[in-house]
């Protein structure tokens, strides 16, 4: 657990020098109406270059990103995400030249990223691929996931398969060429189970059942191995064009980047300090990330043990241990009725709070936070998390710079799957504090 100092004080800055602090309760002059797919019109496709390699639930459109970088930070600089999720600052940052810290919950940042920020400097060869995927298929070694009931997520032919595959990719030494095959087999594995691929949450449903069904009567297996070849295929091209366009733009600068997956944010330090913190917490009524992804973990290797170790730690699903009060924040807590919500909000306050907190200690007087939220509903009670925060915020050495809503109509809540109102938003916000010459470091 990270000791904040309470008396630790940085003062690189004149204290005079300062602005009055806005006032966070005021109406909506403060809130600057945008749209960031029109804001950063240089990125037109949300899966661009690396993006889209790996699907992950509620992924930051890569232009807000894009947006708070190029606003809030200058080239060398470091960011921080705290609650990295598939990896999006990471690789704006890369691209933009800039270094980055990223942390989350879960274990899957550690496989997606070395893909996602490829620093080779080759182009990478589809017959080397090829080989590799023929090796694929003639494969004799098993390997079964450590996960008691993977049998009631598969019919046993594929699961044969799909064990065989997995067990000469997991053998095999590692190289690119193996990760970019695993990133195929693991949209191909859940596509050939009998999840619901259409949403993130894992669930057999009949419709998944049937078309499973359907499947093991045709030519299932080419159909297996097509999907697999296509998808490896195509992640290499993105590689590709991701070594291409790092070249051509960054005159032998490589950003560093660092990444821990299966870390509690909550109760971590960050080891350096930062120019800007970017970042987008979970929901209040979160999707279950590790739960979501847990058969990616399985094949992946991760064990039962360690899954549900995380999923205890997911925010808002666990214990608070300590109440977050703030104006707006107690207001709605007298209004909750219900002891199970109370429980969540305090919870989600509690420890989306703790997480911010640990990575904001570490920046540097002057710099930016830039927290992207939603405006969720809890028992039909708007809660305004981008005010609640700035009001927590601004008691502890940061000021509150502005707000920027940007109206959707529709997000991408998991691939292809648009979901109108996710959480009841309509719009959703980017938070932005400063922090101040003098920090206080809150005491917990
Ligand atoms: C909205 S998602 C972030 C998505 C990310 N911005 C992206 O573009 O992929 C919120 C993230 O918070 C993570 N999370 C939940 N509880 C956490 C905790 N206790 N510590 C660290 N991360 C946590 C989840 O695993 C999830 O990846």
């Amino acid at each position: 657990m990270k000791n904040h100092n309470p008396t630790e004080q940085i003062t690189l800055f004149s204290p005079n020098t300062e602005p009055e602090i806005p006032k966070v309760n005021t109406a909506s002059d403060e809130i600057e109406l945008v749209s960031f797919r029109e804001l950063v019109p240089e990125i037109n496709d949300t899966g661009y270059l690396t993006h889209a390699i790996f699907a992950y639930p509620a992924k930051f459109i890569p232009q807000i990103v894009r947006y708070a970088i190029t606003t809030y930070t200058k080239q060398g600089d470091w960011i921080v995400d705290p609650f990295a999720g598939s990896g999006t600052v990471g690789v704006e940052a890369y691209l933009c030249k800039r270094n980055a810290f990223l942390l989350d919950l879960n274990l899957l940042l550690n496989h997606i990223m070395p893909l996602k920020v490829y620093s080779g400097k080759e182009r990478l060869h589809e017959a080397d691929l090829f080989k590799l995927l023929e090796g694929m298929k003639e494969s004799k070694e098993q390997f079964i996931p450590a996960w008691s009931n993977v049998a009631y997520w598969y019919a046993p032919e594929i699961l044969e398969i799909l064990s065989h595959y997995w067990g000469f990719i997991n053998n095999t030494k590692n190289s690119v060429y193996c990760d970019i095959i695993k990133s195929g087999l693991l949209k191909a594995s859940k596509r050939f189970s009998y999840t619901e691929d259409r949403t993130p949450k894992l669930a057999r449903s009949k419709r998944k059942l049937k078309a499973v069904e359907e499947l093991l009567k045709e030519n299932w297996r080419e159909q297996l191995d097509e999907m697999v070849q296509s998808l490896s295929l195509k992640t290499l091209k993105s590689l590709n064009d991701f070594v291409m366009y790092t070249q051509q733009h960054q005159n032998d600068v490589v950003p560093e980047i660092h990444w821990q997956g299966g870390v509690d944010s909550s109760y971590t330090t960050v080891p350096r300090a930062c120019d800007a913190l970017i970042t987008s917490p979970p929901y209040l009524q979160a999707q279950e990330y590790i739960r979501s992804t847990k058969m990616e973990l399985f094949w992946l290797g991760h064990t039962e043990e360690e899954v549900r170790g995380l999923s205890r730690l997911e925010i808002p699903y666990r214990k608070a241990d300590r109440i977050i009060q703030t104006e707006t924040l107690d207001r709605i807590r007298e209004m909750l009725t219900r002891a199970d919500l109370r429980k969540r909000l305090d919870s989600y306050f509690c420890h989306t709070v703790n997480a911010l907190e640990n990575a904001m200690s570490q920046l540097k007087p002057g710099a930016a936070a830039c927290i992207f939220v939603g405006n969720p509903r809890i028992d039909g009670i708007t809660v305004e998390l981008w005010r609640i925060l700035a009001e927590y915020f601004r008691e502890r050495g940061f000021m509150f710079e502005k707000v920027y809503e940007d109206r959707i109509q529709t997000r991408k809540l998991f691939g292809g799957r648009k979901n109108k109102n996710p959480d009841g938003m309509k719009s959703e916000f980017l938070l932005i504090l400063r922090k101040r010459a003098i920090y206080q470091a809150a005491a917990r």
